[in-house]
């Protein structure tokens, strides 16, 4: 049976031992301080006062003496989780998220908005990132009022590197590109597999590549007299537009549709698709 608890608690052998000792110093020192308080306050055994204060001794005081027992035993942090995951459930403490969003978008960045609005209130996942390689881009000025962080990155800090760093000491676990034109490095599509994911305004394998984007993809499409367009949602690998399809929505092209109206109903459908697919990403990669 301890040997099932110390797996649960994912913890070494020490550690189960101090954790341990901890648990037993702080049941016994909770029930010497709640004896002497309820003394030190004359309260009669089984008493309003006397339930009152064992139930504040056993439910406060408990939390906090094992806290610093925990300390003194060199196991904070184990009980600090201890701890949080109890104030998270009474829902006095939010909880952290533990799915962590960078977007790569260097364009007017509404998909980048739709996605931070669509998180901000989630419980669990978290735009924590965005990533930028154009000064004054319409993106830097939604990230900068809803206070995220970003990184106005150069192509030799984009090339040499670097860049994974900067994602790993954020603890990344998502890399979302939402109008970003540069391909990416082969340490940051090699770091990430499978956690990096692109919308591209046209039904791929069609109009994808090395210069397919913004208006250039509808032209082509109407040029090509296309009966269909929409959106694809894919992972992304070294090559341009290339890696495996996660979800496509199409619609009917209109014989009235100029590149313009292709663009607004194709930012219809990314609007409503991308944070959810998103969303419904991270949860498959936690069940993992
Ligand atoms: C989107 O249409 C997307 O398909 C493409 O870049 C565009 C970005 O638009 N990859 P916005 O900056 O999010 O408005």
């Amino acid at each position: 049976m301890l040997k099932r608890l110390q797996q649960k608690w994912n913890v070494s052998g020490w550690s189960f031992i101090l954790i341990l000792c901890t648990f037993a110093v702080t049941g016994t020192f909770t029930a010497w301080v709640s004896k002497e308080i309820t003394n030190w306050f004359d309260a009669e055994k089984f008493s309003f006062l006397w339930w009152f204060l064992k139930i504040l001794i056993l439910l406060v005081g408990y939390q906090l003496f094992i806290l610093f027992f925990g300390f003194c035993f060199g196991q904070f942090q184990f009980f600090w989780n201890f701890e949080k995951k109890l104030l998270t459930r009474l829902g006095i403490m939010k909880k952290e998220s533990n799915n962590r969003i960078a977007i790569f978008a260097s364009g007017k960045g509404s998909n980048a908005e739709r996605i931070i609005q669509f998180f901000k209130n989630d419980q669990t996942i978290s735009v924590d990132l965005i990533v930028c390689n154009k000064p004054g881009a319409g993106v830097l000025q939604i990230a900068a009022q809803e206070g995220i962080e970003t990184i106005l990155i150069t192509k030799d800090a984009f090339l040499n590197g670097s860049l994974l760093t900067d994602l790993q000491q954020r603890n990344i676990d998502l890399i979302v590109l939402a109008g970003f034109l540069w391909k990416l490095p082969e340490n940051l599509v090699r770091a990430y597999p499978n956690r990096i994911i692109n919308i591209h305004p046209a039904l791929l394998p069609k109009f994808g590549g090395k210069g397919m984007y913004g208006s250039y993809v509808h032209e082509a499409v109407l040029a090509n007299h296309e009966e269909e367009s929409g959106i694809t949602i894919h992972y992304v690998d070294e090559v341009y537009d290339n890696g495996d399809i996660i979800l496509q929505k199409r619609f009917t092209i209109n014989e009235n549709d100029t590149p313009e109206t292709l663009a607004s109903r194709i930012h219809e459908l990314e609007h409503a698709h991308y944070a959810p697919t998103i969303k419904a990403i991270l949860q498959k990669q936690n069940q993992r």
